[in-house]
């Protein structure tokens, strides 16, 4: 892949496409960590000398209807204040009828709102190559769409680069899963295994140990022949639990199961927490979190792996009473030797509540194609740059 540092951007238009796709509420960006994560990028483009325009999208809307509940105007605010200098959001680009001079910068409105965006439409991919001089994908949370403004543009451009933090998220997962320190760690957790199922079974292959939390646990407990009670998990993905625990055997790959957990009678921040072991979970106990014992054997598990990959809180962690394990976990991953990459909505807001963020090795800001990548597919984005050669 062509990086964005390789090429010289004075007096180039060069488009940027980012992923500020950040919940806003009430006209106000709630969590800045995709636009953190793009400043270094854009800084750098513009000390080069380039004429700097930013695509991205926000939201679903539907294309051709656009509202201001779509308007990425929050965002341009944010980043006006971060970047210390005025960036102007466009709203209607697609024509090219706007101004942006060397070493300035403008926020092009929504590109979801664009016909043709979401099948990857060739006019409209062309149309955004012919804005610019040197296309720069850097929205690795977006790389596993196969849309216009992701994918499309990547044929038709000039010059088509990867930026620095798409490149810096490529080369710390790869750091993780293609030449990981060993053992290699997966802690996978959530709510629902059928949302991870095609992650569980291609780590497995991969590596040494997996912690499974939350309701996956709780349908790995009941393949074990484990009571749960009123907990959530998924009755018809049993057997299929009980495979990937066969499979992780054969491959010498070790799931360890809970011992203990806490209990509740309802999903609720003030339900009674009770601590039980595995075999002694009743009818009408929720599992809502790991017990004690066993949040102190995965830690001791986290601090003698070599490389440790976060996805998922294992309790409920939104609640006080039933965040011991996910907080026990952080922390072992903070104080742990181990190289780790962090991913995810629920586990970055884990990280945050916590605060260990400066003590993980890296933090994707990608959900779906972190996902996507863990589980070993090729990100559309990602093919079509190393495409274009290097
Ligand atoms: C995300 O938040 O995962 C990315 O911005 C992609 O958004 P999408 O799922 O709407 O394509």
């Amino acid at each position: 892949i062509v990086r964005m540092s390789d090429l010289d951007l004075r007096g180039k238009r060069v488009l940027i496409r980012e992923d500020l796709n950040v919940p806003i509420k009430d006209g106000k960006v709630t969590s800045e960590q995709r636009i953190a994560a793009a400043l270094p990028t854009l800084v750098s483009a513009l000390d080069q000398g380039a004429a700097v325009m930013v695509m991205s999208h926000l939201g679903r809307p539907t294309e051709g209807h656009f509202t201001e509940d779509d308007s990425l105007k929050p965002v341009a605010e944010r980043l006006s204040e971060r970047l210390g200098r005025e960036v102007r959001l466009v709203r209607d680009w697609l024509s090219g009828d706007f101004t942006v001079a060397p070493g300035e910068i403008v926020l092009l409105e929504n590109c979801r709102m664009n016909m043709g965006e979401g099948k990857d439409d060739e006019t409209l991919s062309k149309k955004y190559a012919d804005l610019c001089d040197v296309f720069v994908m850097d929205a690795f949370g977006t790389a596993h769409r196969a849309q216009a403004s992701t994918h499309g543009v990547i044929k038709f451009a000039k010059q088509a680069a990867g930026g620095p933090l798409l490149m810096a998220e490529l080369d710390a997962l790869a750091r993780a899963l293609e030449t990981p320190k060993r053992p290699l760690l997966a802690i996978v957790a959530g709510s629902k295994v059928s949302t991870k199922l095609e992650l569980l079974g291609s780590l497995v292959s991969k590596v040494d140990q997996l912690i499974v939390g939350g309701g996956i646990a709780n349908t790995f407990l009941a393949a074990i022949g484990k009571p749960v009670g009123k907990s959530l998990y998924e009755a018809d993905l049993v057997d299929t639990a009980r495979k990937i625990l066969a499979d992780a055997k054969a491959r010498g790959a070790d799931i360890p199961m809970p011992t203990d957990v806490v209990v509740a009678p309802a999903f609720a921040a003030d339900a009674p927490a009770t601590v039980k072991s595995v075999d002694d979970v009743g009818p009408d106990d929720m599992i809502l979190d790991i017990g004690p014992d066993t949040a102190k054997a995965y830690a001791d598990i986290v601090m003698k792996a070599g490389t440790v990959v976060w996805n998922g809180p294992v309790g409920v962690f939104e609640f006080d009473a039933f965040g011991k394990g996910t907080e026990a976990l952080a922390r072992a991953i903070a104080q742990s030797d181990a190289f780790s990459i962090a991913g995810g909505g629920d586990t970055l807001a884990a990280v945050d509540k916590y605060g260990i963020a400066g003590d993980v090795g890296y933090i994707s800001t990608g959900g779906g194609a972190f996902l996507e990548f863990l589980e070993g597919k090729t990100l559309p984005a990602v093919a079509a740059l190393q495409s274009r050669g290097i």
